[in-house]
């Protein structure tokens, strides 16, 4: 619940008016996460510290949240490990804290009759893209352990809403979530020194880190670097309301996913970042990262279509956002 996507997402419906409840085991937030979230909602949350992977605990969870909230009508599961490079060296941890805390969730949602889920899967599950655009019907595959968790868990998702015609599932294919809350009081918070790129921009725009070590020139892209469909993460979590709205009238599995459809750069992420903060951002170019590819971006036609949801804040909200949230958490 108080992790980076999830956070906004509460934000978001409690914004809306709809009763939220949530967990946590604050292994990628703090409790200042929790109070940040709480000063932005202007009220305390119904949450309780669970791990997704204590079944007892979570049962206690959900029990309490039934009590506050009344009867549960949708989850939302966020609680998962996201480091691409981690998770090839301590894969075993990413099969128990993904796969087995899906279960483990899914398990408890049985024994409360909840019916409606929407699961946070990736891009990650298309691996080495088959085409650009991608399209929800392109083929799967993993490339590394934190893949082939999401994947895995999107399959046991198709047997799980087929033994069951009263299931409401939904996977959603995130491809690069950017940005922060435009209050400026919520945002990522990535443990020590950040994988993804735009975290790492961003702490060298505040002195943090000396030099943004671009992975690689030489992909057929625009400029080389590699081209990324960077969706802000108030509008990813606008989709999930789409789609667990989508769900109250459909009945079945549904994949989508969110991104923009507009591919961008590293160099023009780190030029776009410069003009917004007006701060220079010394780069050099090294190696290809072991396992990337060259361009990735979404077809976002059919959330558009069925869901009636499609991004709308542009790059430079992305970054503006996010640089006001690092000024913030710099301090
Ligand atoms: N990059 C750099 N330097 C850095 C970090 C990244 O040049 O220090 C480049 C990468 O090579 C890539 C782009 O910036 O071209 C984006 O890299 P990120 O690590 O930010 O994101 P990825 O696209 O590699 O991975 C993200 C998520 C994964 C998810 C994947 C799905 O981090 O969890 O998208 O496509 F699985």
């Amino acid at each position: 619940m108080t992790g980076y996507i999830a956070s906004h997402m509460v934000a978001l419906l409690h914004e809306q008016g709809h009763k939220v409840s949530g967990v946590d085991n604050f292994s990628n937030s703090t409790i200042e996460s929790l109070e940040r979230l709480e000063t932005l909602c202007e009220t305390d949350l119904v949450f309780e510290e669970v791990d997704v992977c204590n079944e007892e605990r979570l049962k206690f969870a959900l029990t309490i949240a039934t009590k506050v909230n009344g009867p549960i009508d949708a989850v939302m599961h966020f609680a998962g490990l996201k480091a691409v490079g981690e998770s090839s060296k301590i894969p075993l941890h990413y099969y128990q804290t993904n796969i087995a805390g899906t279960l483990n969730l899914l398990g408890c949602m049985r024994d409360f009759g909840i019916k409606q889920f929407v699961f946070s899967s990736s891009a990650t599950v298309y691996g080495v893209p088959e085409t650009t655009p991608l399209h929800e019907g392109c083929r799967t595959q993993s490339t590394n352990p934190y893949g082939r968790s999401k994947l895995v868990i999107e399959e046991l998702l198709e047997d799980i809403a087929a033994a069951d015609p009263e299931m409401r599932i939904t996977r959603l294919r995130y491809f690069n979530p950017v940005g922060a809350h435009p209050s400026g009081l919520i945002g990522e918070l990535p443990n020590g020194i950040p994988n993804n790129l735009m975290p790492y921009v961003f702490k060298v725009a505040t002195g943090e880190l000396p030099q943004v070590n671009v992975f690689g020139n030489d992909y057929e892209t625009k400029d080389g670097t590699g081209v990324r469909d960077y969706i802000h993460v108030c509008d990813l979590v606008s989709g999930h309301l789409s789609a667990v709205k989508h769900l109250a009238k459909n009945k079945g599995l549904f994949t989508f996913n969110l991104g923009t459809g507009k591919g961008y750069s590293v160099l023009e992420m780190i030029q776009r970042t410069e003009a917004i903060t007006g701060i220079k951002i010394p780069y050099a170019i090294s190696e290809r990262r072991p396992g990337d590819v060259g361009e990735v971006y979404a077809d976002a036609s059919l959330a558009k279509h069925v869901l009636n949801w499609e991004a709308e804040y542009n790059l430079d909200d992305m970054i503006y956002h996010q640089w006001q949230w690092a000024r913030k958490a710099d301090q």
